[in-house]
């Protein structure tokens, strides 16, 4: 599965803007694809420690990304468990401003946690990593983005949102014309609509959304499935649980937010797509 080197499959959340549900997302499909049994790692490159703080902790790590930017490293000392079976988490420590300091300085500081992510051989520890990354760009964005294998944008189905997807492509763009011949310019990266509303325009936005496929040159696709807004995401984020561990399903049913989710996660990793429960696959399409 994984082109370039052995190591996990890396997909990092990624846009411009902030508050697209790029941590939302991270939390979810990461607890998803533990449920269905991968050994998955979530990476915090975010400053707000957003998704550190997401899951409850069975095991505290002594420290996190810091020590791993510092010794290009992942092993088990930087590790946190959470109370999910099969997710493990990398936590945005206190000592991350002084690590960033030191990185910057350092000869292609942008490549640390590629680095870090190659020395996970994949038939030792995880299958899947997923990076949270900020908002904004810099240092830690450039860290988040450099390892993934595939870039997924939630794009708020709003105009001023989706107005977003040039500085999207230009970003992507920026590491194309900085690393011409590295893998990066292949990486492919999927949009996916989030907190879609009955009033939203959804066939205008999604044609908007769809004609980027060309300006990209086929990099940047939208995946079908779309997210709605649901109050089910921050209910299961304050109780620092997985949207599918918590939302009631009728008569023992999978529910409607669980229901998308699991098909993003088929439609993002088709690999697992055996995996998921057929009926909640069926009832998306
Ligand atoms: N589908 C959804 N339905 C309802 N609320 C949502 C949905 N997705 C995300 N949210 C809420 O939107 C807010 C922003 O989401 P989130 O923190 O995941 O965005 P982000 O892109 O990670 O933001 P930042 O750039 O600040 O890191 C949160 O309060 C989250 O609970
Ligand atoms: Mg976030």
């Amino acid at each position: 599965m994984n082109t370039h080197h052995d190591s996990a499959f890396t997909v990092a959340l990624v846009n411009t803007k902030g508050g697209v549900g790029k941590t939302t997302l991270c939390a979810n499909i990461a607890a998803i694809c533990a449920d269905l049994g991968q050994r998955v790692l979530i990476i915090d490159a975010d400053p707000l420690g957003s998704i550190s703080k997401y899951f409850k902790l069975s095991r505290e790590a002594p420290t996190g990304l810091s020590s791993v930017l510092r010794r290009r490293t992942i092993d088990a000392a930087v590790i946190s468990n959470t109370t999910i079976a099969n997710l493990d988490i990398i936590t945005h420590d206190g000592e991350m401003p002084g690590a960033l300091i030191e990185l910057s300085a350092q000869f292609q500081c942008a490549f640390a946690l590629e680095q870090a992510i190659s020395s996970l051989k994949r038939n030792d520890f995880y299958d899947l990593v997923f990076i949270d990354t900020p908002g904004a760009p810099g240092l830690l964005q450039d860290l988040g983005i450099v390892p993934a294998d595939l870039l997924v944008a939630p794009i708020l189905p709003e105009t001023l949102s989706v107005s977003e997807v040039g500085p999207l492509l230009n970003l992507l763009r920026r590491y194309e014309l900085g690393a011409p011949n590295s893998r990066m310019s292949a990486v492919p990266c999927k949009a996916v609509i989030n907190r879609a509303t009955p009033t939203t325009s959804a066939r205008q936005i999604t044609s908007e959304l769809r004609s980027q496929f060309l300006v990209s040159r086929g990099r940047f696709t939208l995946v079908n499935t779309i997210i709605n807004q649901a109050v089910v995401f921050p209910n299961a984020s304050r109780l620092r649980d997985a949207v599918h561990r918590i939302e009631p399903g009728p008569n023992d049913q999978i529910g409607p937010a669980s229901t998308a989710l699991h098909a993003l996660v088929a439609e993002l990793l088709p690999h697992l797509y055996d995996r998921l429960n057929p009926e909640s696959t069926e009832s998306q399409s």
